[in-house]
């Protein structure tokens, strides 16, 4: 960075709101993602001194355990998951000083009694008053705790001023329109909209954030983001990873619930939603809802045309054998789940109308990576198109999201020499190479907004349901009918072929994301 780019960097939070002091509650404390995602998270963010002073930290779960024996086993998780992976000693300390757990069911009362009093025996008035309730449970109880807290007094819908509840919920948020719309409608039986911070991880993630600060801090591009200019856009997020052992929850989810209704959505929505009126969560989030709403539905008939689903079988993957998904553990062998879906989705409004949205996701594909390719138009078909035909490639701005962070722009160019050749060459942004190694988690960045009240990197339950009414009538058409042989793809490649055909029919094909970007 030289000094011109010290001088033009806009700290855009400075004069934020201090994050007050405030305990959080873990409901699920000891499943994986508390001691993966949650702990580690809390754990930086402490280091980093971005957690409020003083602060508590409440496990609550049914097993039965110690304050001290909780402590253990999240010192072990973090040594593993940790992203500075020397854990400090004497940080994490301090840190574990402010945990304590609570063991308890969701269901019983006397539960949430044991709870009010440890809360009540912070000498601090904010601890007991401010209280962040992070449910990493199963969403069928999401509606019971919230009921108990309530019963308890620990969350009330009439905030005072000086204290504040919230409620964090983990996805996935229902399974469909009508129990998404059951769950929103239980859940603020017992808080507020605005009390209620629906996650996607995505959302979390420093790229998927940039899009925001690509499209709207700069002129450059925002005049090409249209119809006029584009001729259609590839959406892709791929893991190289099968279901592993989480079949048990996969096996009701399948990549289009698990997958698609959140996390292709979300960066769906950021990519293509208008310019909001202000950078306040409610701007944005309505944003987001309009261009939800704009997507065109379906009808079940229309689906197979439109959206192809897929399941992988036995395979490898850089030389390492991978099962077929129906061999999994925990699997239905005659399993109908998907692990992958493409579609090919339109937008209705003015700047989209036309332009096709090609979104993909699957297990079990050749490499993991997520990245949005914004695809212009072909230039006339004269000049260097007239002779070159196809091959002529049309610019492309590739925004990779993970792994190899960066955005690239793709142009023509002369191969230097005596002969007239063109070929593609690149201009690449890479994160690493500009600001350094840096990648925060996502949960880092959401732990934090939450605990400080920003809702703009959640998910309104407006925008939830708008999602949910997108993938309907796709889980409803293929609820109805088992996967035919075409629809199964070997592990390692990237889904089946008819995923291909989408494109191609229409004179497009994918382009795969790449290693190195
Ligand atoms: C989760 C899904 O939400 O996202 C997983 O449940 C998936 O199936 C994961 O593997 C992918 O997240 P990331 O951050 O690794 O891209």
């Amino acid at each position: 960075m030289d000094q011109l780019d010290e001088v033009l960097t806009c700290r855009l939070d400075l004069g934020r709101k201090v994050v007050e002091p405030c305990s959080i509650v873990i409901f699920g404390a000891s499943g994986d993602l508390t001691s993966r995602k949650l702990i580690p998270a809390l754990y930086h963010l402490f280091i980093e001194k971005r957690l409020p002073s003083p602060f508590r930290i409440i496990g609550f779960a049914r097993r039965e355990k110690s304050n001290e024996s909780w402590r253990e086993e999240l010192k072990a998780a973090l040594q593993q998951f940790s992203r500075s992976k020397k854990v400090d000693e004497a940080a994490w300390s301090e840190f574990a000083a402010n945990l304590s757990y609570c063991q308890g069911d969701l269901t019983d009362p006397a539960a949430y009694a044991r709870l009010t009093s440890l809360l009540e025996g912070f000498n601090e008035p904010q601890l007991r008053r401010n209280l962040l309730f992070y449910l990493s449970i199963s969403p069928s109880q999401f509606a019971q705790v919230a009921e108990q807290l309530h019963g308890a007094k620990l969350m009330t819908r009439h905030q005072t001023p000086g204290a504040w509840q919230r409620l964090v919920v983990e996805k996935p948020f229902g399974h469909d329109l009508a129990s998404a719309q059951a769950l929103n409608a239980e859940l603020t039986r017992f808080a507020q909209e605005r009390q209620i911070y629906r996650i996607d991880h995505y959302l979390g993630k420093e790229t998927v954030q940039n899009i925001l600060m690509f499209r709207f801090s700069n002129s450059i591009f925002e005049q090409l983001w249209n119809r006029q200019s584009v001729d259609h856009v590839q959406i892709t997020v791929s893991e190289k990873l099968g279901v592993g052992a989480r079949a048990g929850y996969y096996e009701e989810a399948g990549a289009l619930r698990d997958m698609l209704q959140n996390h292709l959505l979300q960066v769906l929505a950021l990519v293509a939603m208008e310019p909001p009126v202000s950078l306040e969560a409610e701007s944005v989030r309505d944003e987001k809802v309009k261009l939800l709403n704009a997507v065109r539905r379906m009808q079940p008939t229309q689906v197979s045309s439109h959206v192809v689903r897929g399941q992988y079988t036995a395979g490898s993957i850089a030389g390492q054998p991978c099962p077929a998904y129906r061999q999994e553990p925990k699997v239905n062998p005659s399993s109908n789940t998907e692990t992958f879906v493409a579609m090919r989705l339109l937008i209705d409004n003015w700047r989209w109308a036309g332009v096709p949205f090609y979104l993909r996701t699957g297990k079990y594909l050749p490499l993991s990576a997520s990245e949005v390719r914004v695809q212009f138009r072909p230039t006339p078909n004269v000049l260097f198109a007239a002779q070159c035909g196809p091959k002529l490639d049309a610019n492309a701005i590739t925004l990779r999201l993970q792994p190899n962070e960066g955005i690239t722009l793709r142009f023509n160019g002369k191969i230097p020499g005596n002969s007239i050749q063109i070929r593609p060459v690149r201009m690449h942004f890479s994160y690493d190479a500009e600001f350094g190694a840096y990648t925060p988690e996502a949960y880092e960045r959401l732990l934090l907004e939450a605990i400080g009240g920003d809702a703009t990197l959640f998910i309104r339950r407006d925008e939830v349901e708008a999602a949910w009414g997108i993938v309907d009538p796709i889980a409803a058409s293929w609820a109805e009918t088992p996967l035919t042989p075409q629809e199964f793809y070997p592990a390692g490649t990237w889904g089946p072929e008819r995923a291909a055909e989408l494109l191609t029919r229409e004179g497009r094909a994918w382009r795969d994301p790449q290693p190195q970007s």
